[in-house]
């Protein structure tokens, strides 16, 4: 059984970070040069991030996603996903990555257990591609898609981040690929946090505009039944599609009623909620060496911690200091 927050939502699952350092550089995301990275000895290590999953899987967490930066650029990544993976009670596990480097270990990260793979992927023209990834190769990416497949990381759910003026203008084409086998895509709104915050406001675009754009050109989107309670995405199907459309609507469509998750930093912090600034510290307490008990009762508070909601709509803006890339999205 789950914990119940206050608000009598299950908190299922948990995000882990397992690292801020990416290989990437989105415009959205983080500045040229790059952000200020965590020193490597407040990095949670392997054999710590394997005692908290376990102590959080015995709270109820059925699921884990280990998230990044770019959980790939972490060495020894699948050692911790195999670790993970034997976990009794822990369902799911999956992965949230930015593609690049899937195709030299999908393969590597089925055989350790994991199940499947999110890719962040904000547009399909190699040229913008690099402009808004800075440091991107578009066909890299398409081939990491295309080995998680085969890997049979599935469903292989593509994420993009849609920005007024960098990419809308692709959101019907985008949408085309759904008629195709194995395309699930997700469209994000870009979210006021990280060092890209000025992509906000007038970057936004609202799901239900996308949602009417593309029925304009593709007719209309049947919501997926069963799928769209769960978790913040709410989902479709185009006539005859074989993939879904899902759309994660921070800004404009609250799906904080359902929120069942927590979010680990890579350097030990338990975040009660994305938009909040709150953080509990779960790493000096487990470098001091308390049991098992204590880190269950760490647990607890951060998940009493979490809030009702957010107040993004009333164009209040989170306190939230750390990058994106140090949170895992
Ligand atoms: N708003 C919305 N999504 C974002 N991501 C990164 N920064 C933002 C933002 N400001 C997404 C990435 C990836 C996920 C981990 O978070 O594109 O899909
Ligand atoms: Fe890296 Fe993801 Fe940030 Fe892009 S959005 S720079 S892939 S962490």
């Amino acid at each position: 059984m789950p914990y119940f927050d206050s608000f009598q939502r299950p908190i299922s699952y948990l995000r882990v970070s397992v690292t801020d350092r990416c290989n990437l550089r989105c415009v959205y995301c983080m500045p040229e040069g790059g952000v200020a990275q965590i020193p490597h000895q407040d990095i949670l290590r392997y054999e710590e991030l394997e005692r908290i999953v376990r102590v959080a899987v015995g709270m109820g967490i059925n699921h884990v996603r280990l998230t990044g930066g770019e959980p790939l650029v972490r060495s020894g990544i699948v050692e911790l996903v195999t670790a993970l993976a034997a976990i009794p009670g822990l369902d799911d596990l999956s992965m949230t990555t930015n593609g690049t480097l899937l195709a030299r270990y999908a393969d590597a990260l089925a055989q350790a257990g994991l199940r499947r793979v999110n890719i962040s992927l904000d547009t399909l023209d190699p040229k913008r591609f690099r402009q808004t990834t800075r440091l991107g190769t578009l066909a890299e990416v398409l081939a990491g898609r295309k080995a998680a497949l085969r890997a049979g990381l599935r469903p292989v759910k593509i994420n993009t981040v849609v920005i007024r003026g960098l990419n809308d203008d692709e959101v019907v084409e985008l949408a085309r690929q759904t008629f195709q086998p194995d395309w699930h895509l997700r469209f994000i709104e870009v979210m006021p946090l990280g060092s890209g915050v000025h992509w906000a406001g007038d970057g936004v675009v609202p799901s239900a505009e996308i949602r009417a754009r593309i029925a304009a050109a593709w007719g209309e989107l049947t919501p997926v039944h069963g799928k769209t309670g769960v978790g913040p995405a709410r989902y479709y199907r185009l006539p005859h599609a074989e993939g879904t459309l899902g759309f994660i609507s921070a800004i404009s469509e609250h799906f904080c009623h359902a929120c069942n998750r927590l979010r680990l930093t890579s350097d030990g912090q338990i975040l009660p909620c994305l938009m909040s600034n709150q953080s509990v510290d779960l790493k000096t307490p487990l470098r001091a060496g308390v049991d098992d008990a204590t880190l269950q009762e760490i647990f607890e508070q951060a998940i009493r911690a979490k809030p009702r909601g957010h107040h993004l709509t009333e164009g209040i803006l989170p306190l939230n200091v750390r990058p994106m890339s140090g949170i895992g999205g």
